[in-house]
């Protein structure tokens, strides 16, 4: 990325550093092998479009047998908070696959808790084997819905971020580094 593209970009600082995401994907990737050392058949969920980049990374690392999955799952328009609504864009075919298997949901940001909440609430009708949680970035503020995070990267402060598949308004989050943002 050339300096003046990145000067285009409306970031306040750098909150984590590309290394510093490495050094934490690591970390989880090595709990999620360890708990799923015995599993045969376990499905990765995935929340677009945010999870994307932190499950691609993550998967990469994972060393027993695991579906990859994708869930439309949106509960912002647009703004920097949320509006309280979730839209799950699912399929039947979807909800077969999950029946009966080992389920780690993965998402990029643990904010109000109304998206995860949906989702498992989601995922739970599917009646999987078992539902496990696995979220890159939770922020520290009183959640509307408490949702217990199997696997967690960080933790951090209430500041709107973007980077690493998190968006504002769609764009940003191609930046390899997770950064606050300025406007
Ligand atoms: P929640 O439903 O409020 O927990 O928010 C979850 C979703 O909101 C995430 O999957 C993100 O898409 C979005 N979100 C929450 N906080 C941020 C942020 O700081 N930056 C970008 N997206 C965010
Ligand atoms: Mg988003």
């Amino acid at each position: 990325m050339t300096k003046e593209s990145v000067q285009k970009i409306p970031y306040e600082k750098i909150l984590i550093s590309e290394r510093q995401i490495q050094q934490v994907v690591r970390r989880i990737t090595e709990q999620v092998n360890a708990y799923y050392a015995q599993a045969d058949e376990a499905i990765a969920l995935v929340l677009l479009e945010g999870a994307r980049y932190f499950a691609r990374d993550l998967l990469a690392g994972v060393q027993f047998p695991i579906q990859t999955e994708y869930l439309e799952a949106d509960s912002y328009k647009g703004s920097t908070r949320s509006c309280g609504t979730v839209e799950i864009r699912d399929s039947q075919k979807l909800r077969q696959k999950i029946e009966g298997k080992q389920v780690l949901v993965i998402d990029d940001i643990y904010d109000t808790g109304l998206t995860l909440s949906a989702v498992m609430e989601w995922v739970r009708a599917c009646r999987p084997a078992e539902i496990k949680t696995c979220v890159f970035l939770e922020k520290r503020v009183p959640h509307q819905k408490q949702i217990s995070i199997d696997f967690l990267g960080m933790r951090i402060e209430d500041v709107f971020v973007i980077g690493y598949g998190l968006d504002y308004q769609n764009r940003y989050r191609q930046l390899p580094f997770i950064a606050v943002l300025s406007i």
